[in-house]
């Protein structure tokens, strides 16, 4: 059971809990086809049988003990060329405050996994339905491991883990509403060159030489940016180039081979 945060002013203003459902992405999503939500609406469940996560991945996490949650945002002010900027904001809110919070410093793999020491400790999908060339609902869910101490991947982390201490999940909701809150309105007001450099201020790896992998090629690179669609623009022998989500990936140390 979640309450209405106090400390935002749209963002959990109207409130869906159910203590299970199948993945909070796709309830808001028929939500959105069946009524008109409010902007903001939160649909928050204690336990996803079907969690969802990007690249047809399923999103694991132990009933009772994180944050599975999705917010119904109608970004009419934005074009959909512009709709990296979504993942921006809500990548540098969750970003933001699991820093400030565990006084360890977080960052955003792109294009949006929240890491802690080289760890995932949270995850996004943003999902669209659109009329014409503007967003009529945009779905933002979340995941954040907070309380859960053992995975089955090994890359995965919590808060709890980070901390040491098991965290109120209502205080660490409130907290993040009021993050990604103030972040989509500088988004509102256009301040969309302050949260490109502050989203690559935060990028895992930039300016550092790292090993890819796109298609069955692998090869070093470094990352220079992302450039206005989202896409990762890495300095590969010399030249720029730009790859999209599913173009490119990050090769771990241990899965580099030699020739
Ligand atoms: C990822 O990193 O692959 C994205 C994970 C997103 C998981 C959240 S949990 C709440 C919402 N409902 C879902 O089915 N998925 C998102």
């Amino acid at each position: 059971m979640y309450k209405i945060p106090a400390n935002t002013l749209f963002l959990g203003k109207n409130l869906v809990f159910v203590p299970e459902c199948h993945s909070t992405n796709s309830l808001a999503l028929e939500l959105c086809q069946q009524s008109c939500p409010p902007e903001g609406s939160l649909v928050i469940t204690g336990r996803q049988t079907e969690g969802r996560g990007q690249r047809g991945n399923a999103w694991e996490s132990a009933p009772g003990q994180n944050l599975t949650f999705s917010l119904i945002l109608k970004p009419s002010f934005l074009a959909i060329k512009n709709q990296f900027l979504l993942s921006v904001v809500t990548s540098l809110a969750i970003r933001d405050y699991l820093t400030e919070l565990s006084k360890t410093r977080a960052y955003i793999k792109w294009p949006n996994d929240i890491l802690i020491n080289e760890f995932k400790i949270s995850g996004i999908l943003i999902e669209n339905q659109l009329m014409g060339d503007r967003f009529t609902n945009v779905v933002v869910g979340i995941g954040l491991n907070v309380n859960q101490k053992e995975f089955n991947s090994p890359q995965a982390t919590s808060l709890s883990i980070v901390v040491g201490k098991t965290q109120d999940l209502q205080l660490v909701l409130e907290g993040l509403l009021a993050e990604l809150e103030a972040r989509y309105f500088q988004l509102r007001e256009g301040k969309t060159q302050r949260l490109y450099q502050d989203y690559l201020s935060h990028l895992y790896q930039i300016h550092k030489v790292a090993t890819f992998k796109s298609g069955e090629e692998q090869f070093s690179g470094e990352i220079s940016g992302v450039d206005e669609q989202g896409k990762l623009r890495v300095v590969v022998r010399g030249s720029v180039k730009t790859f999209g989500a599913k173009e490119i990936s990050f090769v771990k140390p241990e899965q580099i081979t030699h020739e």
